[in-house]
């Protein structure tokens, strides 16, 4: 191969990525995600920002913001705050809940290996299941850390691969096309090893710990499977697509054993701090 041959094929695919990223817009804009945040997840938000100690006056990024499930929480503790969001669909209910707190805070569509920032312009970055699922983790992770004061925090929680939503999206996978080559998994940001090598560069320096969330239960696991089929993205589209290539009805019964057997989701709570 010559060095022209070489670069061709090192180069990163733009326009696969682009691609990528317009799909996870579509996936995230379908069924109703802030109810799914609601229902299920929603006191991550306010663990994180307890964690992190938000204080009154420091500007705070939630990365992946959605309906605003950590950027509410720092906006109520007393912070300035921009929430950035690859699907803008989700801003309207972050802001009517915004309104009813009395609280405000800027949204911004825009993309987690892109931050629309100078570097150093915030004390705190967060992101509560979000940062996770752009595709390329050493570009997300970079991205954080640029825009991260020196001695800035940061907080941010995952699904582990062994945890419940982890099971879920292995038992999704073997019915979904193959993803590109530049796309890692997200539930890898739920493996310390993992996190401790994309921010190996960084002047992060960083403590794990692990905790769970029990959504309120359904009543069968039918009526758990119609929930999550009908308002999670992820979910509802695999089901359609599956509907079409006729493998609905064997992923259906899997899903079903999966739901009737519901632990505690189990997710790793990533804690840093900037040398400065
Ligand atoms: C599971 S939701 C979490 C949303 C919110 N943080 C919460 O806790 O409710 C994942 C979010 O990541 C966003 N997202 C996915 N890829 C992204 C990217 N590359 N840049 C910015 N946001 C992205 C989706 O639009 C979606 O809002």
């Amino acid at each position: 191969m010559s060095p022209i041959d070489e670069n061709v094929s090192d180069a990163p695919d733009t326009e696969a990525i682009d691609t990528f990223k317009q799909v996870q817009h579509v996936i995230w804009a379908t069924g109703d995600f802030p109810d799914v945040a609601e229902r299920n997840i929603w006191d991550v938000g306010a663990r994180i920002v307890r964690h992190l100690g938000v204080r009154q006056g420091e500007d705070v990024l939630d990365v992946a913001c959605g309906s605003g499930n950590a950027a509410l929480r720092a906006a109520k503790a007393g912070a300035s705050v921009v929430g950035v969001d690859l699907t803008p669909e989700l801003f309207d209910r972050a802001r009517q809940l915004a309104d009813e707190a009395g609280v405000w805070m800027e949204l911004i569509e825009g993309d987690a290996e892109d931050l629309p920032f100078d570097e150093e312009t915030f004390d705190v970055v967060v992101s509560t299941f979000g940062h996770m699922f752009a595709p390329r983790h050493g570009v997300a992770a970079g991205e954080i850390a640029r825009v991260l004061r020196p001695g800035g925090r940061i907080g941010l929680t995952t699904w582990t691969p062994e945890g419940e939503i982890g099971r879920f999206f292995a038992t999704l996978a073997d019915y979904m096309p193959v993803p590109p080559p530049f796309a890692e998994s997200p539930v890898l940001w739920g493996s310390e090893q993992h996190v401790l090598e994309m921010f190996s560069e960084s002047g992060i320096e960083l403590s794990f710990k692990r905790e769970t969330i029990k959504p309120p239960p359904f009543e069968t696991p039918e009526h758990a499977l119609e929930y999550w089929s009908t308002k999670f993205g992820p979910l509802a589209l695999a089901r359609a697509a599956t509907e079409g290539a006729g493998t609905w009805s064997e992923l259906r019964v899997k899903l079903l054993e999966y739901y009737a057997d519901q632990e505690p989701l189990e997710y790793l709570v990533i804690l840093g701090r900037k040398a400065g």
